[in-house]
């Protein structure tokens, strides 16, 4: 099965990105993995391709707003617009920590990855969005990045101490809601998705769910139809509070 549909997820070389990239190209989708060391995005294409998906990759380093302009400019060469953007990549900062005990340097290397990041790609990917018809956009955002979720002293999410990681997630939180805002009546659907604490790096390889089962939040929000929300964060169980 394929459609006209072109899709970039960030950070797809492995992980949730990648799984993302996968359950779009089953779709039908053209899916551009995004990928900061450019031969870890190839292999993950070729992964896909073997599977008989229409996947590429394209250099993009989030933080660089040359890599992600270069980016832009390749996809716009190649397919002229973008039905999909999913705003994967993210870190936790090395010594991410409490409010009382974090480094400068670890609060700065979160915002810059995970918010600042998010912002540069979708700037820079919006002209090519815009010429779309009806496109989704998708921050990957955490329940950690929920001010509910963490407030709640009883809630697992309030002992999590990575003050880098959360407030990013928070951050992305409010990026979502003004995009969605700026974007009301265009057609185009800005949502952030949580995937569960899922088994990759970053969710550390004992996590209960797989990072197929954290995808299928981010595939839902990035085919939503016209009917569909925006502005709205989204878990498997449903709409989570901010
Ligand atoms: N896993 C979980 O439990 C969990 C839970 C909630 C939310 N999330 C969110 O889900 C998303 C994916 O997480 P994951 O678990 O799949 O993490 P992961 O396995 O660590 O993968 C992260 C991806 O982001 C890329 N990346 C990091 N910094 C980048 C940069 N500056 N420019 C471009 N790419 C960059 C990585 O590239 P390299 O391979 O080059 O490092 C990798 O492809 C993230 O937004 C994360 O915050 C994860």
């Amino acid at each position: 099965m394929t459609n006209d549909k072109i899709a970039l997820v960030t950070g797809a070389n492995k992980g949730i990105g990648k799984e993302i990239a996968r359950q779009l190209g089953e779709l039908g989708h053209t899916v551009v993995i995004g990928s900061r060391d450019l031969a870890r995005g190839e292999a993950a294409a070729k992964e896909l391709v073997a599977d008989g998906l229409r996947a590429e990759a394209v250099q993009l380093e989030v933080t660089s707003e040359q890599s992600v302009q270069a980016a832009a400019t390749a996809i716009e060469r190649e397919h002229g617009r973008l039905d999909v953007l999913v705003n994967n990549a993210a870190i936790i900062p090395d010594g991410d920590a409490a409010v009382s005990a974090i480094a400068a340097g670890a609060l700065r290397a979160a915002y810059e990855t995970n918010v600042i990041g998010v912002v540069l790609t979708t700037a820079a990917m919006l002209p090519l969005v815009r010429k779309a018809a009806g496109a989704r956009i998708v921050n990957i955002s955490s329940e950690l990045g929920s001010l509910t979720r963490v407030g709640d002293p009883e809630s697992e999410m309030s002992t999590m101490l990575m003050l880098g990681y959360n407030s990013s997630k928070a951050a992305v939180n409010m990026v979502t809601v003004m995009l969605a805002n700026e974007l009301r009546g265009t057609g185009i659907l800005v949502n952030a998705a949580d995937p569960g604490n899922c088994a990759t790096d970053m969710g550390g390889w004992d996590a209960l769910r797989t990072p197929a089962q954290g995808a299928a939040v981010a595939v839902r929000l990035a085919t939503l139809d016209a009917a569909g929300p925006t502005g709205e964060l989204h878990a498997e169980s449903g709409r989570l509070p901010w």
